[in-house]
């Protein structure tokens, strides 16, 4: 049996590294510890989605005009509740919600946001393939700290983030996180109710042999995405080309292979849909934040992402990610790319 050489808990890994925050005061990990009672929950519930009437569709559909699953609507629900009290927090938002998501009047405020996607992967619930929660955490920008955070304070470019993470509800639950002090992991031992660090300061191959694209979107991809997948598939031993496919379909499950094995995960802008499909502040941005500080790029295909300043709450973003040698070959294919006018139009507005 392999040798463990420690036995730690999420909670005492957070308030060891508290000392590493100059803001630190307890507020934050105990703001972790509440979305760790969350993931918990969302856990458990998938655990047993086969037995319970929690398969299927609500009937809905969410703010991107998507089927809303019931697992979604349960994931969703569950974070709230579970944050709202805790008083760390100024407001929410949720891929699963509209608009801000405030902290009611009665309620105590935090000197923190929360944007999250509670379940990444909807399309594979049915069906028992990994599916996942996203979160991204930052400081309030607004002033007054008695009041419900405002749309400033949930719309800051990702290199504000003050943390970042995922679940992954896969053959186990894991969960990643990242404070900015590299990104450690973590397993879920449902006979303990604990989760115990299994790979602390994760680090990335500089390249990898996986690619990770919805190739049937192929025909739209402009001209240099084209080449660079072709070339991705060519034959070349000291390139170690060709590459495999791997496409799961959700998000945090395919990031989480290219953070772990290396290789490049890209859901890029295309014919049909200019900014892609992913969705900036609830999965791009804090999977770009892990894959940075895992020692990979996240790129738009010309800017990094995190750099990026939203222009709103639900927009979409193009992303390429991964290995550095990887992202930065794509980069060299797509650089001629068109982009939309009003993408190009945003960039030089932001551009200082
Ligand atoms: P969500 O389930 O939160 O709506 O996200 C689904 C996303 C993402 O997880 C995945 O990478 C992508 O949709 C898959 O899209 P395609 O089916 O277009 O490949
Ligand atoms: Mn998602
Ligand atoms: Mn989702």
């Amino acid at each position: 049996m392999p040798y463990r050489s420690s036995l730690i808990t999420i909670e005492r890994h957070i308030a060891d590294q508290q000392h590493l925050h100059p803001y630190a005061t307890g507020a934050f990990s105990r703001l972790l510890r509440d979305l760790m009672l969350a993931i918990r929950v969302i856990s458990r519930e998938v655990r047993r989605a086969g037995f319970a009437d929690v398969f299927g569709t609500t009937g809905d559909e969410n703010v991107h005009g998507e089927a809303v699953r019931k697992l979604d609507d349960f994931s969703n629900e569950t974070i709230i509740k579970a944050m709202r009290y805790g008083g760390h927090l100024c407001a929410m938002a949720s891929e699963e919600a509209e608009g801000i998501i405030p902290i009611p009047d009665a309620l105590q405020k935090g000197s923190y946001v929360l944007l999250f996607d509670p379940l990444d992967g909807s399309s594979n619930i049915d069906i028992n393939v990994t599916i996942g929660t996203i979160f991204s955490i930052f400081r309030r920008v607004s002033p007054d700290i008695d009041q419900t955070g405002d749309m400033d304070d949930l719309t800051q470019p990702g290199y504000r983030q003050v943390a970042a993470g995922y679940a992954l509800y896969g053959s186990s639950t894991a969960l990643v996180y990242t404070t900015g002090n590299g990104v450690d992991m973590f397993t879920y031992d449902p006979t303990l109710g604990e989760f115990l660090l299994s790979n602390p300061s994760i680090k990335m191959p500089e390249h990898g042999g996986y690619y990770s694209i919805n190739e049937g979107n192929s025909l739209r991809w402009h001209e240099g995405m084209q080449n660079y997948i072709a070339y991705l598939k060519d034959e070349d031993s000291e390139t170690k080309r060709p590459y495999s496919l791997r496409y799961i379909g959700t998000a945090v499950a395919d990031v989480h292979r290219t953070l772990m094995y290396g290789g490049i995960f890209l859901y890029p802008a295309d014919k049909k849909s200019p900014r892609g499909k992913l969705r900036l502040m609830y999965e791009v941005n804090p999977l770009a934040m892990l894959i940075e500080q895992a020692g990979g790029l996240a790129v738009d295909g010309r800017n990094r992402v995190l750099d990026l300043v939203p222009e709103s709450l639900h927009q979409r973003c193009p992303l390429m990610c991964g290995s550095v040698k990887d992202v930065e070959k794509a980069q060299t294919f797509v650089e001629n790319d068109p982009i939309s006018e009003e993408v190009r139009e945003n960039i030089a507005a932001s551009t200082p």
